[in-house]
Parts: C-alpha cells; sequence; structure tokens
C-alpha cells in the first residue's frame, strides 16, 4: 500500500501483474477529486480510455456525464475509476486473474479518496467489490453500507446505450445517490 497518489500511480503504469498490460496503450488510473465525498466504479477501460488514459470519456461516458449535468452532479467532484486499469482485449470482462491482480491498487484508492459513497456501475464492479454471488438486476438501487461506506450498485452506462429502459432507473440511481449527499 501506498501513502501517496504519485508512487501508486507509477507503480501501476510499471505493473505487469497480469497479461492485460501487453496491449496497454496507458494505464487509466482514475479521475476527478482525490478527496471526493463520492466515487465511482467501472469495468475497466475501452478504446477511447485507453488512448486518452482516462476514465470513461468514450459513448458509455459521454451518457453518464449527461446524467450527472441533469443532476448537478459535477465531474471534477468525484473520483472516477475502475476495477481493472489496463484495457481488455476487445473490451471483454476482465478475467478473475486480472480484476484480482488489480484489486490491491483500487482499494489503496480508495483508502486515499476515503470515499462516503462508492456507486458500482454494473456487475464486474459490483461482484469484485461486494460479492460474486451478487446480482446487478436484484441489487441496484439498494444501498448497502459496509465499513461505514454506502455502496450504490447501479447499471453500468453502456447497459443504458442497449436498453433504453434502463436510464430512468439509472437516474433514480444517482438521484438517491445525490440526495444522500445534501
Ligand atoms: N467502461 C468502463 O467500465 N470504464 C471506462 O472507463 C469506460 C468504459
Amino acid at each position: 500500500m501506498f501513502d501517496n497518489w504519485d508512487d501508486l500511480k507509477k507503480s501501476i503504469e510499471n505493473c505487469k501483474k497480469c497479461k492485460l498490460c501487453t496491449n496497454r496503450t496507458n494505464i487509466v488510473f482514475g479521475s476527478g477529486n482525490k478527496n471526493a465525498d463520492i466515487m465511482f466504479i467501472g469495468e475497466g477501460p475501452g478504446a477511447d480510455e485507453d488512448v486518452q488514459g482516462l476514465p470513461f470519456v468514450g459513448k458509455a461516458g459521454k451518457l453518464m456525464n449527461m446524467a450527472f449535468e441533469g443532476l448537478g452532479i459535477k465531474r471534477e467532484d468525484v473520483y472516477i475509476t475502475n476495477i481493472v486499469k489496463c484495457r481488455p482485449p476487445q473490451n471483454r470482462v476482465p478475467e478473475a486473474n486480472e480484476a484480482e491482480a488489480c484489486l490491491n491498487y483500487l482499494r489503496n484508492q480508495v483508502i486515499l479518496v476515503k470515499p462516503k459513497i462508492i456507486v458500482l456501475l454494473g456487475s464486474t464492479a459490483l461482484k469484485n467489490i461486494l460479492g460474486s454471488d451478487l446480482s446487478i438486476t436484484a441489487s441496484r438501487g439498494k444501498w448497502i453500507e459496509k465499513k461505514g461506506i454506502y455502496y450504490m450498485p447501479t447499471w453500468h452506462p453502456a447497459a443504458l446505450l442497449r436498453d433504453e429502459n434502463k436510464k430512468i432507473e439509472f437516474w433514480n440511481d444517482l438521484k438517491s445517490v445525490k440526495e444522500k449527499i445534501i
């Protein structure tokens, strides 16, 4: 564990703990307020994120931005990161060994940010953080408290691109997050 952001970032830049390192253009470390009350955790970088080295800058990220704007959540006020920091090929779901190899980096980020709320974006974030037995369909929209942190599982923004009906649920889940922090 590192007690500062620079050393943590450097160690990820040099990371070769799993095979995802072989194809990365950039690591996608995370972005936003390093002292945020709210932290968002996605799955892993896609093509745009790999090129820019920033999380949620592609299509799914743009959709998330629109929800943020509508709800008055500022991207610069929250912290956004992913389960894995390197792009899985063809945007496949990270394998268990890849997520496992990367999870201590995320734990370190959570320790440094000290968020009050963590929004779990989709099944991969939910399963790796709260338990592989949980389903996103059953868990989304319901607060789960664990060791003083409140977790809100919701749809991954990419799921909204495939199913319009999920947009309202995603919106309501983020609204509930916004209301909890006021
Ligand atoms: N999907 C994710 O899970 N994370 C990103 O950063 C972008 C798309």
